[in-house]
């Protein structure tokens, strides 16, 4: 198959992990009989400082032109004193308002060989943590009118039946695909949006039979999360609140740095990327961790362009290379690197086992 994704590189480690991304794709294609193409799209700080503009209609398109996205990260302290609408985040959310894709895909998953990395106690990790947040993107307060007035700042959050509809289908359907238990996520106690929320979940629900739906407060889930993160299959919420859950469930796995995430709307055109942001601390040091860059690549190739057993192959390589003991630093525990049980490894290095272990 031929494949035109377009790539944005963005800012601070952007650039590094989407090389490492590329190499595994070019492989995958030398290896299966695929030929990606790639375009380069300006998105964030580096389109500000190319363009005046985070994302240049003519970048949009490219984008909306192309059989999916890849993205690095963007952003950075140096726009920090750009007017919001004008930001590199602002950039983002104007990609995935224009590419409409509603439904972002966040896995919680530990890795077994990473386990001692999370900050739980050994009894709840080996619970097992995995679960998927289904987070809506491109609705609510994200995206309600923002403006400041005099001393007053208003941000207005606001959902449409039809919006929570078809974020709350994807939940169901995620949830049908794996262990049939889906657990809507509000503040029904307080917000008119929640209440909403809920009262679409529980009308969906009896076109899903067979998936079993759960309420749960957001500040509960919060808890929840670090306190019985096992009894979690699928999580369904809005916008804001999928932010700030998918944060915390990734610190629970051991490390942002290896978790990817898709992007989907009405059509297969993806927006994929991995859930962690530019660190511009550690930019062009070699050290950045590009699995959950190399993750995001497997999952365009599962859910957009159908490719089953090429995502298969790159998630085991990422699987082999754990198992080899290679850690990127931010795996790395100390005291793990202290008995000398792992090699610590750089971003291109870890690129590159990856690719001699695709098959
Ligand atoms: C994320 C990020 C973005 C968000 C920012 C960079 C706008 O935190 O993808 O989770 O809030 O959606
Ligand atoms: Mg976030």
């Amino acid at each position: 198959m031929n494949k035109n994704i377009a790539v944005i590189r963005g800012d601070g480690i952007g650039p590094e992990i989407i090389a490492e991304a590329l190499k595994v794709l070019d492989k995958i294609g030398e290896l299966y009989g695929h030929k990606f193409t790639y375009t380069d799209v300006d998105m964030g700080g580096c389109a500000i400082d190319k363009w005046g503009d985070p994302l240049p209609q003519e970048m949009l398109e490219k984008c909306i032109n192309s059989d999916s996205v890849l993205l690095g990260a963007v952003g950075g302290d140096k726009w920090n004193d750009v007017p919001g609408n004008m930001r590199p985040e602002k950039g983002l959310l104007r990609l995935r308002a224009g590419m409409g894709v509603y439904s972002n895909n966040r896995p919680a998953k530990i890795w077994k060989q990473l386990s001692s990395a999370s900050p739980l106690r050994k009894e709840i990790v080996d619970e097992g943590i995995d679960f998927i947040i289904v987070r809506e993107l491109i609705g609510g307060i994200y995206f309600g009118e923002h403006k400041t007035e005099g001393d007053t700042a208003i941000d207005v959050l606001r959902y449409s039946e039809a919006e929570i509809e078809r974020i709350g289908r994807i939940g169901f359907e995620t949830a049908r695909k794996r262990n049939k238990k889906l657990c809507s996520v509000e503040k029904s106690n307080v917000l008119d949006s929640s209440r909403l929320w809920k009262k679409v979940m529980h009308k969906l629900k009896d076109e899903y039979p067979d998936v079993e739906l759960s309420d749960m407060l957001v500040d509960n889930c919060a808890m929840q999360i670090v306190k019985n993160p096992a009894q979690f299959d699928v999580i369904v919420t809005e916008n804001m609140f999928g932010d700030i859950l998918s944060d915390e469930a990734s610190m629970i796995t051991g490390s942002i740095g290896m978790i990817p995430s898709s992007s989907l709307g009405a059509t297969s055109c993806g927006l994929y990327e991995p859930i962690h942001g530019s660190a511009p601390d550690i930019a062009g040091k070699d050290i950045a961790n590009p699995i959950g860059t190399i993750l995001s690549a497997a999952m365009m190739l599962r859910f957009s362009f159908n490719m089953e057993k090429e995502a298969d192959a790159i998630e085991n390589a990422v699987s082999k290379v754990l198992d080899m003991g290679y850690r990127t630093a931010d795996i790395m525990p100390k005291d793990v690197e202290e008995a000398g049980k792992c090699k610590k490894i750089g971003c291109s290095e870890c690129g590159s086992l990856i690719i001699d272990n695709l098959n």
